[in-house]
């Protein structure tokens, strides 16, 4: 199957209008979302992502109208029914649907949908050779910790970068480095790894916590979350992103100037390959 939807527990075709035009979501943005990556069937990383997908909700005093055992099964359900394998599977939750008026609707039921497409191994060039990168500035609101709807600022900065033809626009507020427009961002600077700190200013990932609290560890590498500089960067020996579809991303060349010798970097490959373990092993794939 090419992909499959589901409303409020019910799998739907894609393609069919189901959603009504004055859902708040469609309105406002007024929701939130989660993205999970499917291997040889199975979800990866699920529990810290439904986790964050709660802490979303609290954040924007949406009410958790699902279980935690019911979004697992929902999950299960497109995996199943759609048959797909190596796939994402994209989740929102929005206030729900009422008269437009920017205040929150009394007695309204949050709405959730959730679809599954083909994912495959798109970037497999990219993760072996490595990509590239501008730095744009980081125009967006000051509420990034929260996995929102509201992506304005992070689609204007992907188009930019694609238009540059890179991979991805790397954003930068009051001198420092913040994140990628859908990823995070890693630098290396004599054999210890940077990164910045999980504020409100970035999207805490879950493939940058797996990196900080799980793989670096098992490598023995430093890790240090610490807030740097567009110099720091320009004089790094090693650069990556992190991210459910970006993987562990090499990169190789920002602003058009190559990362330390150009090529991808040790600690960045040692990572690179410790993340697709932990993914053979969770997901039994191989
Ligand atoms: N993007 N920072 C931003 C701004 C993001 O949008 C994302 C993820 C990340 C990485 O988070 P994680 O490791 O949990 O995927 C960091 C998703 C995949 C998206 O918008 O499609």
């Amino acid at each position: 199957m090419e992909s499959l939807g589901l409303v409020n527990g019910k799998l739907i075709d894609l393609n069919k209008n189901v959603v009504p035009m004055e859902d708040r979501g469609h309105q406002f943005g007024d929701g939130v979302y989660e993205v999970v990556k499917v291997y040889n069937g199975k979800c990866f990383a699920l529990k810290p992502h439904l986790e964050r997908l709660y802490r979303s909700l609290r954040a924007i005093r949406i009410p958790a109208t699902y279980t935690f055992e019911e979004l697992i099964r929902f999950h299960e359900l497109l995996i199943e029914k759609s048959g797909i394998v190596e796939g994402a599977i994209y989740l929102q939750i929005t206030r729900g649907t009422a008269v437009r008026t920017h205040n929150f609707p009394t007695q309204v039921v949050p709405c959730l949908t959730m679809s599954i497409r083909p994912a495959g191994a798109a970037n497999t060039q990219l993760w072996e050779h490595g990509a590239k990168i501008i730095l744009i500035p980081d125009e967006r609101w000051l509420r990034c910790d929260i996995k929102s709807l509201n992506l304005l600022g992070n689609i204007l900065g992907k188009q930019q970068a694609k238009e540059a033809g890179c991979y991805e626009g790397v954003m930068v507020r009051d001198q420092h480095v913040t994140e990628g427009t859908s990823s995070n961002f890693f630098v290396v600077k004599d054999d210890v790894i940077w990164t910045y700190p999980a504020t409100h200013l970035i999207l805490k990932g879950i493939t940058r916590t797996i990196v900080l609290e799980q793989l670096v560890k098992e490598l023995g590498i430093t890790i240090l979350e610490k807030p740097f500089t567009v110099n720091f960067v320009k004089g790094a020996s090693e650069a990556f992103l992190s991210g459910t579809s970006t993987e562990i991303m090499p990169i190789t060349t920002i602003d058009g100037a190559p990362v330390g010798d150009g090529l991808v970097g040790p600690i960045t490959r040692s990572v690179q390959t410790a993340y697709t373990r932990l993914i053979d092993e969770e997901c039994g794939r191989k």
